[in-house]
C-alpha cells in the first residue's frame, strides 16, 4: 500500500484538492491520509460537506485574526506529530498558503516526500501576493513532485532548477472542480440569490480578502463599488464577505443600507460558482475566481497589481486594475456601458484546464512509485 498523506486548510485548498482526493480515495493500492489543519473553519468546512471529505486528522488551529506566524508554527509542530505516527510515503500539498509551506517544512524535516499541487506560479515579487508568492516559492524548494497547472508555471520551475523530470502539466484541478460544479439548471438556496434579477439587472460579483488589500486600498475597492451602484442603476452588486473579522467590519461600514449591494456570508461553492456562471461580471482579488471565471465566460477585473496567473489575461478575458477607486469605476463602467469590449471580455476560455487533472496527478504519482510503467500524458493548453 501507497500511503498518502494531503494536507490543507483553507477554503480554496479545500475546493481544489476535492477531485484528487475523491480519486485517490477510490484507488486499492493507495492508503489516503486526509489531514486538515483548519487553518480556516467554517469556510473549509463547507467545503468538506459539500464534497463529502472526512478527514482522517483535523488540527482545528483556527484562532480569529491569527497571524502569519501562529499560523505557521501551529502548522508545523502538529503536521509533525502526525507525520512521525504515520510515516507516509508521500504528502501532498497545495497552492501557496501558510498550512502548505508549513506542513512542507515539516515533511521536509521528516525527510518525507512532497508533491506540490499548482506549483510554478510566480508574480516574482516577494510581496504581492503577500505572503502566497514566497509560500509557494519555499514549498516549489522543498516539493519532489511538482504538479504545474499549465505550461507557464512548468517553465517556471525549469528556469529555476527543477529537473523536468519532476514537473508534470497537469491543468488546474479548480477546473475539475468546477465542470462537476455548475449546472445551468442549479436553483439557488439562498434566499437573496433566489430573488436576484440576471435578466434586467447587471449582476456584478464582488469578493476582496488579500491579506496586501486590507486597510486603504480596500477601502477604496469598496467605495468604488459603492460609487458605481450609485452611477448605474440597473446594476446590483452580490458580496459574500470572507471571515476575516477586518474584512467582515469594512464591508459593513461602507455597504450597511445600500440597497442594491447585498452583504451575504460565504457562500457554499455550489451556489458561489452557479451565481458566478449567471452575472454580468466579476470584481476581485481572488487567485482562484481568476481561473474559473474565464471558463464560465465572466470577465474579470481583478482588484490587484500583480498576478501570478498571467493565462487568462494573454487571452482577453481578464485585465489587472489594482485599487485606485478612479481605475475601478472607469474600467467596470466601460464594461457596463460598451457590449463590444463586454463581449470580447466574454468569451469564454480554459487556460487552466479540462477537468482531468486530478487524473494526471494520480497517474504521475503511480508513474513516480512505479505503480505504472506509463509516464503521464501532459495537458496542452492551447495558450
Ligand atoms: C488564507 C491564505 C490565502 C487564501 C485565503 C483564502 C495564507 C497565508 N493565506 O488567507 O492565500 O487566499 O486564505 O480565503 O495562508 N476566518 C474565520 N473563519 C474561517 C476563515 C477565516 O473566522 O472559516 C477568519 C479568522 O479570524 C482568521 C482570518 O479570517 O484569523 C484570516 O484567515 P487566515 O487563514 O489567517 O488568512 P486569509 O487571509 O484567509
Ligand atoms: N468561493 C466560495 N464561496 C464564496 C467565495 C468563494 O465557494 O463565498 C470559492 C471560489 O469559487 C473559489 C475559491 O472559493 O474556488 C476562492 O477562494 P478565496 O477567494 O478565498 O481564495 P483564493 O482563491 O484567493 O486563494
Amino acid at each position: 500500500m501507497l500511503k498518502i498523506m494531503p494536507v490543507f486548510g483553507t477554503r480554496p485548498e479545500a475546493i481544489k484538492m476535492a477531485p484528487l482526493l475523491k480519486i485517490l480515495e477510490a484507488q486499492e493500492e493507495i492508503q489516503t491520509i486526509t489531514t486538515v489543519t483548519a487553518q480556516h473553519r467554517e469556510m473549509l468546512d463547507q467545503v468538506l460537506q459539500l464534497f463529502k471529505l472526512i478527514p482522517v486528522y483535523d488540527l482545528n488551529i483556527m484562532q480569529p485574526e491569527q497571524s502569519l506566524t501562529e499560523v505557521t508554527v501551529s502548522v508545523l509542530s502538529k503536521i509533525g506529530e502526525i507525520i512521525s505516527k504515520e510515516k507516509p510515503d508521500l504528502m501532498l500539498v497545495h497552492g501557496d498558503t501558510a498550512t502548505t509551506f508549513a506542513s512542507s517544512l515539516a515533511a521536509f524535516y521528516h525527510k518525507i516526500p512532497v508533491g506540490h499541487v499548482e506549483a510554478g506560479l510566480r508574480t516574482y515579487n516577494k510581496y504581492s501576493p503577500y505572503p502566497e508568492e514566497m509560500n509557494r516559492k519555499l514549498t516549489g524548494c522543498m516539493a519532489d513532485l511538482h504538479f504545474a497547472p499549465t505550461q507557464t508555471a512548468k517553465e517556471a520551475l525549469l528556469k529555476e532548477g527543477v529537473s523536468a523530470g519532476q514537473i508534470f502539466v497537469t491543468g488546474n484541478t479548480v477546473i475539475d472542480a468546477l465542470l462537476q460544479t455548475v449546472d445551468k439548471g442549479y436553483k439557488f438556496k439562498d434566499a437573496t440569490l433566489k430573488q436576484l434579477d440576471f435578466e434586467s439587472r447587471k449582476v456584478i460579483l464582488l469578493t476582496a480578502h488579500r491579506r496586501e488589500n486590507i486597510g486603504a486600498r480596500m477601502e477604496h475597492i469598496f467605495q468604488a463599488v459603492k460609487e458605481l451602484v450609485r452611477q448605474h442603476h440597473d446594476t446590483e452588486v452580490v458580496v459574500p464577505v470572507h471571515l476575516n473579522p477586518v474584512v467582515q467590519k469594512l464591508a459593513e461600514r461602507v455597504f450597511r443600507g445600500i440597497e442594491r449591494v447585498k452583504m451575504l456570508p460565504p457562500l457554499a461553492y455550489e451556489e458561489f460558482v452557479n451565481l458566478m456562471d449567471r452575472c454580468y461580471l466579476v470584481l476581485t482579488d481572488s487567485g482562484g475566481l481568476q481561473e474559473e471565471a474565464p471558463a464560465l465566460g465572466k470577465p474579470v477585473l481583478v482588484l490587484r497589481d500583480t498576478t501570478e496567473r498571467p493565462e487568462a489575461i494573454a487571452a482577453g478575458t481578464v485585465k489587472l486594475i489594482g485599487t485606485e477607486p478612479e481605475k475601478i469605476i472607469a474600467e467596470t463602467t466601460s464594461l457596463l456601458v460598451n457590449p463590444d469590449l463586454y463581449r470580447k471580455m466574454a468569451a469564454a476560455v480554459n487556460p487552466y484546464g479540462d477537468g482531468k487533472a486530478a487524473e494526471r496527478i494520480l497517474q504521475a504519482i503511480r508513474y513516480y512509485f512505479k505503480l505504472s510503467p506509463h509516464p503521464v500524458k501532459e495537458y496542452n493548453s492551447s495558450l
